[in-house]
């Protein structure tokens, strides 16, 4: 890479900035990352930025709210030191499920913060596997929504799920999703398992559409939050014959409780990736594997930095 390279993290990416810099030879930006004794988020870049291309990596896990400020002020602190062109690297884009008002006198938040960022400064986006797709245009600069999908497949080959696999939904918004990661398996035919949540934690199957009698089942979500979503999908599958299910998921936002429900549910494994870091406990988990996107972030910014098409990555 030439010296106009230069990428810095906040405290929701730093191991992940860590394995992209890694992938790309090049040492992280050094920035200090605190809080004031009030609490107000402090941003202090450590380097000569003038002139360069610079890429900050922040997933808006949680704590959501300090992440994302974390990233509105280094972008701030990057415009203001003069670099040439400011790229937030947003693994997990937090919000997201506000993207659309569902009742009167809601707000669309996941708009918001893509003003947010817009009006920080930032020239382009760089996310993955977005809640919503029309996401991208909430913000009026260029945005690589990249997708995990290859990188789940992969992983998935390891295990011996046999011809015979069948890809489906948690939900009916993960239609597309699902119907990508089946094609790329391999798989002929799809499920969907609708569901109805009572409360955040609570969630029923309703039904399920799909022939999984005796077939292999992979359940695809984006995000995992509580685990109810994929455990409520599962039941379903065994319930109508499935004779194994496997779980994946882009975005492991998991609650206090939901490696424990992951780990004691039916679900044989339950895939994810580190787009959000994924805790000790649960990365040492048996039941629970996380692929790094650590290589495909680091080539979409090797690309955009040499101003070549990132179509292929969307492959
Ligand atoms: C919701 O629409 C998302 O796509 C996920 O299905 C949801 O966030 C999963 O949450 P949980 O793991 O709590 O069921």
């Amino acid at each position: 890479m030439d010296g106009n390279l230069q990428i810095f993290s906040g405290s929701g990416s730093d191991q992940l900035a860590g394995g992209v810099c890694d992938a790309l030879g090049i040492p992280l930006g050094q920035a200090q990352v605190s809080q004031f004794p009030n609490l107000e988020t402090r941003i202090q870049i450590e380097e000569n930025v003038r002139g360069l291309d610079v890429y900050i990596v922040q997933s808006m896990c949680a704590p959501v709210n300090d992440h994302l400020m974390q990233l509105l002020i280094m972008v701030d602190a990057l415009r203001r030191a003069s670099a040439d062109r400011i790229t937030a690297v947003i693994p997990y884009f937090g919000y997201a499920r506000q993207e659309k008002k569902t009742a009167g006198r809601e707000p669309i938040s996941a708009k918001l913060v893509a003003n947010l960022i817009q009006a920080a400064g930032a020239d382009r986006i760089i996310t993955m596997d977005l809640h919503a797709p029309a996401i991208e245009g909430f913000f009026d600069i260029p945005v690589d929504h990249l997708r995990a999908a290859s990188i789940l497949v992969e992983t998935l080959k390891e295990f011996d799920i046999g011809p015979d696999v069948i890809v489906g939904s948690a939900d009916a918004g993960g239609v597309a999703r699902a119907e990508d990661l089946g094609r790329r398996l391999g798989a002929e035919d799809i499920f969907v398992s609708f569901k109805k949540r009572h409360s955040p934690e609570d969630v029923t199957p309703l039904q399920l559409v799909g022939d999984v009698r005796g077939r292999t089942a992979v359940v695809v979500d984006d995000i995992i939050s509580t685990g109810s979503s994929l455990i409520a999908a599962a039941k379903s599958l065994m319930e109508n014959g499935a004779a194994e299910v496997y779980a994946c998921a882009v975005h492991a936002d998991l609650t206090a409780g939901a490696v424990q429900n992951l780990q004691t549910s039916i679900l044989k494994s339950v895939l994810v990736t580190d787009t959000i870091p994924v805790s000790q406990s649960a990365n040492g988990n048996s039941k629970i594997r996380v692929c790094t996107t650590a290589p495909l972030f680091a080539e979409a910014i090797r690309r955009i930095h040499n101003h070549e098409s990132v179509s292929a990555l969307f492959n």
